[in-house]
């Protein structure tokens, strides 16, 4: 049986190579002969995980579109007839809303993972820049999702992040309502968000996949040392040109890593999904199992929790000159700064393993303005002291990059070693 199976397979393949015989090659370029470092550890899950998020995000999203009604009168009723009454309804939905938010703590480590292993440097530029748009397009697309249910949370999130663009001198207000196609979220907002979010976006993102990928396998993977495989020696059991410290992607990295990756998180996904799935609504605030409702604000109006961090910056920067902008500016700034660390880093050495106490003093300092700026910006602002230390949170992400040039420079490096080091 399982000899026959392995010939039609085989036939299969010949029959498609002789009609198609690029594909071949493609296939073994990014798989069995892309030769990866052979010291990844558990931070080089999150890349492929992401990926898996994303199909998740793509098969379910299709299934809530079969039932779901996009339109101001009808949207938050669909998705309670898609909770209680489909078929299974429940579980797509919780699928595709925790996935969202695993989606963006995937990403999140997976980005910290590209500092930390300085995997931006030279020649990865290109990775990290697409890297960038993709993070920028997977808030795009986060945002527009959370607008579809119609809770009161959609609604004024809605209304508070588009009004943001009301704060451009000039065309604000018009550029809002263009945006909007009413003066207040509506049908027509409802329509095109609907439109971006399950056709345009998804295809940007599946697109810029390919890029990132396709950049990446250009120049080879970076790995936890920093070390250049490809400047290292050659030749390994596979092939006498390859790096010698490289292995095949396929089959090695896919089943003997990335498969045992994806099986330990989908059942953490799944005890979230099954358990938690609001997570304590975190992941779905509770005010938006109630309807939109123009005439009632909620309390509290906050974005979900990967948005935070830029929310606090928004709240907490003083309107000078009676001039809205400059929160708006500094939240812009703080996401339009990352794209620049690929030029602001000017130390000799890729991987943190190898630099000093400065370095890791100042990466750590990141981290932890990025997670406290997050917590200040999903609470409810009323605290002034909070204000304050905001501030503070704020001038020191910023320190990080604005100094990053010079820190980089002064931090007291460690001796690299010439090939790849393994750790057990
Ligand atoms: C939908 C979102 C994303 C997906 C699906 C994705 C996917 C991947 C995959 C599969 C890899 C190769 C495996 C690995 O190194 O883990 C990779 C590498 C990389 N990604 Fe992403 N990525 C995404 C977003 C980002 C973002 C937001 C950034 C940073 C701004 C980024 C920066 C990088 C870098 C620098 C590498 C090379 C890492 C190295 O070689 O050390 N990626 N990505």
């Amino acid at each position: 049986m399982a000899n026959l199976l392995t010939r039609t397979a085989n036939n299969v393949m010949d029959w498609v190579n002789a009609r198609a015989p690029g594909m071949m090659p493609v296939y073994r370029k990014h798989m069995t002969e892309y030769y990866a470092p052979k010291n990844f550890n558990v931070w080089y899950y999150f890349g492929s995980l992401a990926m898996v998020v994303l199909v998740n995000q793509i098969l379910t999203g299709i299934f809530l579109t079969m039932h779901f009604k996009p339109s101001a009168a009808e949207a938050f009723s669909s998705v309670e007839f898609i909770m209680r009454d489909v078929e299974w309804g429940w579980l797509i939905r919780y699928m595709h809303s925790t996935g969202a938010s695993l989606f963006f703590i995937v990403v999140y480590l997976h980005m910290f993972r590209g500092l930390m292993y300085g995997s931006y440097q030279k020649p990865r530029e290109l990775v990290w820049v697409i890297g960038m748009v993709l993070y920028l397009v997977l808030m795009a697309e986060a945002f527009m999702g959370y607008v579809l249910p119609w809770g009161q949370m959609s609604f004024w999130g809605a209304k508070v992040i588009i009004s943001l663009f009301g704060a451009i001198p000039v065309i604000g207000n018009g550029l809002t309502e263009w945006i909007m196609g009413d003066y207040l979220p509506g049908d027509a907002t409802l329509n095109r968000f609907f439109a971006l979010h399950v056709i345009a976006l998804p295809l940007v993102l599946l697109l810029l996949v390919v890029l990132h990928l396709g950049a990446l396998h250009e120049v080879g993977s970076n790995n936890p040392d920093g070390v250049d495989i490809k400047k290292g020696p050659k030749g390994n059991r596979w092939s006498t040109t390859a790096p010698a410290d490289g292995i095949p992607f396929h089959p090695y990295y896919t089943t003997g890593k990335d498969l045992f990756g994806v099986g330990f998180f989908l059942i953490l996904a799944a005890f979230i999904i099954f358990f938690a799935p609001t997570f304590g609504g975190l992941f779905l605030e509770h005010d938006n199992f109630t309807e939109a409702n123009r005439l009632v604000t909620p309390e509290h109006i906050k974005p979900t929790w990967y948005f935070t961090p830029y929310y606090a910056m928004l709240r907490v920067i003083p309107s000078w000159f009676a001039i809205k902008l400059w929160g708006v500016l500094v939240m812009f700034a703080a996401i339009a700064v990352l794209f620049l660390v690929p030029w602001l880093d000017k130390s000799p050495v890729k991987s943190y393993r190898y630099r000093g106490k400065l370095s890791w003093a100042m990466l750590l300092m990141l981290a932890v303005c990025f997670v406290w700026l997050g917590k200040i910006g999903g609470g409810p602002g009323t605290d002034p002291s909070e204000v304050i230390i905001g501030r503070v949170l704020t001038f020191l992400y910023f320190v990080f990059f604005i100094t990053m040039p010079i820190w980089t420079k002064l931090d007291r490096t460690k001796p690299v070693p010439e090939r790849v080091t393994m750790h057990d």
